[in-house]
Parts: C-alpha cells; sequence; structure tokens
C-alpha cells in the first residue's frame, strides 16, 4: 500500500537566467567600493545600497523587473499597479565569512542575482519557520533532516548557477553557510514592492507611501 503524499501551501522559489552580456555590470559592481564587514555573520555590502539605479544596468533592471511582476502576479496574487526596486546592494562574503539565517523586512519580494559563480560557492540555504506557521507547538523532538525527505526539511540548500536570478518571498528566512574557498563570494541583492501604494482602500489596508511622514 502506497500512501499519497500531498503538497498543500509550497513556497515558490522562482530561478530564472539573464542571457544578456554581463561584462560592463560587472565592471561597474567590481568598482564599487565596500563596506567592512560590521558583524562576523553579515558578510560585506556595498556602500551604494541603491546600485541598479545606475544606467549600465539598464536591461539587467528590465530582466529583474518581469521576473519579479512574473512573480507577483502569478504566484502570490498581488493586485497592484506597477512595483518598483527598493534597495539593491551588492554582497561579499570573504574566504569563512557567512550570513546568519534572515528575512528581508518592510519589502515584499527578495531577489539575488548571481553574476560571478565559482565551482564550490556556498549554497543559499532556506529555513522552514520555527515554532510558527509550519510547526504544532505541541511536538516530539526531531529526527535528523533527512535531506531525502521534502515534507521533513528543516533547510532546503539551493546552487545558483552562473547568471540565475531567484526571486522568494521577503519573510523567508535564508542565509549563507561560510565561505570554504580561497575567493569572494559575489552576489548582488534586490528588493522589490509595490509602487507608491500598499494595498487598498477598499478593504481598509491601505498604506500611501510618503503620506505620513
Ligand atoms: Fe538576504
Amino acid at each position: 500500500m502506497q500512501a499519497e503524499i500531498h503538497s498543500l501551501f509550497p513556497t515558490a522559489l522562482y530561478v530564472n537566467t539573464y542571457e544578456g552580456d554581463t561584462t560592463e555590470v560587472v565592471k561597474y559592481f567590481d568598482s564599487q567600493p565596500m563596506n567592512a564587514a560590521s558583524q562576523a555573520a553579515y558578510g560585506e555590502i556595498s556602500k551604494n545600497s541603491y546600485i541598479i539605479n545606475h544606467p549600465v544596468c539598464k536591461s539587467l533592471n528590465d530582466f529583474f523587473m518581469k521576473c519579479f511582476e512574473e512573480y507577483a502576479t502569478n504566484i502570490m496574487r498581488y493586485r497592484y499597479e506597477k512595483l518598483e526596486f527598493a534597495q539593491s546592494w551588492l554582497t561579499y562574503k570573504q574566504p569563512g565569512m557567512f550570513h546568519k539565517a534572515h528575512t528581508h523586512p518592510n519589502t515584499l519580494l527578495a531577489g539575488v542575482f548571481y553574476y560571478d559563480v565559482q565551482p564550490n560557492d556556498s549554497a543559499i540555504c532556506f529555513s522552514k519557520e520555527v515554532k510558527s506557521f509550519n510547526r504544532s507547538y505541541l511536538e516530539p523532538s526531531l529526527l535528523d533532516d533527512y535531506q531525502q525527505y521534502p515534507f521533513s526539511q528543516e533547510e532546503i540548500y539551493f546552487t545558483p548557477k552562473q547568471n540565475n536570478f531567484i526571486i522568494f518571498p521577503s519573510w523567508l528566512s535564508h542565509g549563507v553557510p561560510p565561505n570554504k574557498t580561497n575567493r569572494v563570494r559575489k552576489a548582488l541583492g534586490v528588493n522589490a514592492l509595490t509602487k507608491g501604494t500598499l494595498g487598498d482602500q477598499e478593504t481598509i489596508s491601505e498604506i500611501i507611501f510618503g503620506r505620513y511622514a
């Protein structure tokens, strides 16, 4: 007797690949000053946190926005007029550095662009919410996390390929294990949210950005 297992409310990790030429964009990224790692568990972040606003990123941004719109509409079912980029930043992990599990507050969608993938780079690690939506408050202690059983997993790793752009909901916890290579692991982070307003008047859920300052 073989049981069926149905996936009821899966979380979508979106993966697309940019097919344009990134030569000039990468030169621009590599010329950017970085802040020193403020905490050992975060890695380094570019001083400019609106990094894709530069014109050299134009076609890359068009691609990012198409991906965000596809995710927002078809997966999240957002009703919105337009999306816009929030902050965007370079994130480096020097050898030995890692990024502890975190979420991206005050935004809707989180994206990562892997423009410099090298062999043995650390994967990105997604974590299940603990003591929240996916867990009972009353539970036994757990066996080891066997990765071959999808429903048992507390952590799921995704190994990006060159020029992958990934999107996930900003509330989803994620991190990067220690960089075990002898080179810098590089990626670009970009957040997106609805432009101008969030929610709507009819459902008494409206925020008008800038109104309450
Ligand atoms: Fe992040």
